[in-house]
């Protein structure tokens, strides 16, 4: 039997970063993964220049941009290792990088930089991995200690003193993503907040949504909101259309807390109040209502809206007041329901995951000990924006610090 100090399963954003660190910390490291390549999910993350943080994350309030059953769990990993010591790394393997939107940063050529970045530390932390290796079973005895977990894998058996469970969330399964955290984690009676697909494209009745298929690819900002009161969430971005429902930043933002049954409102003219724009126009003008309308909104969603109703399909002109107030209270209060989402084939994360309550948010430690859990396994999400990548950084740095 092989002999680490630690084995950790699943060579993505979390795995590698805690292997190197872990290594450099002088432990003796195998790191795991059952997928021919790795970190896959990095190279394709950001349109391939992956957004690995962001600058607005403020640690001391990690439930502005973060969801979970206790969304402070996160603060002490986030506090502890910050954005800023991330960019720091970044700097020192000498990888460019931009800021585009809302704090958010890019690599400036690709996402295999900050990928070789990952395998630099491993390396200078002699990390041993294994891929593409399946672990087919894991069991604890605590015999001895320091090969209290033992691994059965495609390369033979392995002991260890600590395990560290790196498997992520369920999205993109063709690119290696399986339920094997969760499983583990029940294997030691361990609980899992429930799954879903999160940051991910909502769907509509297919014959509700016909008169809007035709805007697929259709861009434009919007506000977007669902849940009332206190469970009222908001955001300002852009929104897609798409041949089955909706998309963009904005729907992949509120599709967190979305849940089913609940609806969507939406105002596609956020900057200000289009119906006494045009009142105005109607005192001026004698174009259709439909050609005022796309001086305001894009001109294919001018049309597709006013086809819904032979009302407004005159010059604004003749159009009655009521006619106008009408069609401009649809567009700014669109309340619409979805019927599901894409599902984890498209979603960018899997909201739930280890119940916190179970872990120790500084050491990622679970109840059943030597037994640690990082990354997007646990039951935090973050925002779109950078923020799901922290936290694989975060949680693995504090878990790293305590193998
Ligand atoms: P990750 O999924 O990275 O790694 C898990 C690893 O475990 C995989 O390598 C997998 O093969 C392995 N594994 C799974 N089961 C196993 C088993 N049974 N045995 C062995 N190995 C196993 N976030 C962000 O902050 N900015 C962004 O730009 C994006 N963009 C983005 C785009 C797309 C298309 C997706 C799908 C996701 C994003 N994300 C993102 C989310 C981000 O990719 C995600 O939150 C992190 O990769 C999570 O890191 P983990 O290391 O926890 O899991």
């Amino acid at each position: 039997m092989e002999k680490f100090d630690v084995a950790i399963i699943g060579a993505g954003a979390a795995g590698l970063f805690c292997a190197g660190v872990a290594g450099q910390l002088g432990l003796r490291v195998l790191l795991l993964d059952h997928a021919p390549k790795v970190a896959e999910k990095i190279r394709i993350s950001g349109g391939g220049r992956c957004n690995f943080t962001n600058r607005e994350l403020d640690p001391r309030q990690p439930h502005k941009h973060f969801l979970g059953d206790n969304p402070n769990f996160c603060r002490s990993a986030l506090s502890r290792y910050t954005p800023a010591d991330f960019i720091e790394l970044l700097q020192r393997h000498a990888i460019p990088f931009h800021e585009k939107h809302k704090g958010q940063l890019f690599c400036d050529r690709s996402a295999q930089d900050l990928i070789e970045l990952l395998l630099a530390e491993c390396a200078a932390g002699g990390v041993q991995r294994w891929q593409p290796c399946a672990v087919q079973a894991v069991g604890y005895s605590d015999a001895d200690p320091a090969e209290r977990y033992q691994l059965q894998t495609d390369r033979g058996p392995v002991g260890c003193r600590s395990l560290v469970v790196a498997t992520g969330g369920l999205s993109i399964p063709k690119i290696g993503a399986s339920d094997f955290g969760f499983r583990l984690a029940r294997q030691f009676g361990l609980d899992v907040v429930e799954l879903r697909p999160a940051l991910v494209p909502l769907t509509f009745d297919a014959a509700a949504w016909a008169p809007f298929a035709e805007l697929s690819g259709l861009a434009l900002p919007v506000r977007i909101a669902t849940g009332e009161k206190k469970t009222k969430m908001e955001f300002l971005e852009d929104l897609l259309f798409t041949h089955r429902g909706l998309s963009g930043p904005a729907v992949l933002q509120i599709s967190s807390y979305w849940r089913p049954g609940q609806p969507l409102r939406l105002d596609l003219h956020p900057e200000s109040a289009l119906e006494p724009l045009l009142l105005e126009a109607k005192a001026r003008s004698r174009k259709l209502l439909a050609n005022e309308l796309a001086l305001h909104l894009p001109s294919r969603l001018a049309d597709t809206w006013t086809a819904q109703q032979p009302q407004w399909q005159r010059p604004v002109s003749d159009t009655p007041d009521k006619a106008i107030a009408q069609l401009a209270q649809g567009l700014q209060r669109w309340e619409l329901t979805p019927t599901g989402t894409e599902g984890y084939a498209k979603a960018e994360v899997t909201a739930g995951g280890v119940d916190t309550r179970q872990l120790s948010s500084q050491t990622m430690e679970s109840k059943q000990p030597g037994l640690h859990f990082i990354g997007e396994v646990v039951d935090v999400t973050g925002w779109l924006g950078g923020y799901n990548f922290q936290w694989a950084w975060s949680s693995a740095h504090a878990c790293a610090q305590a193998l």
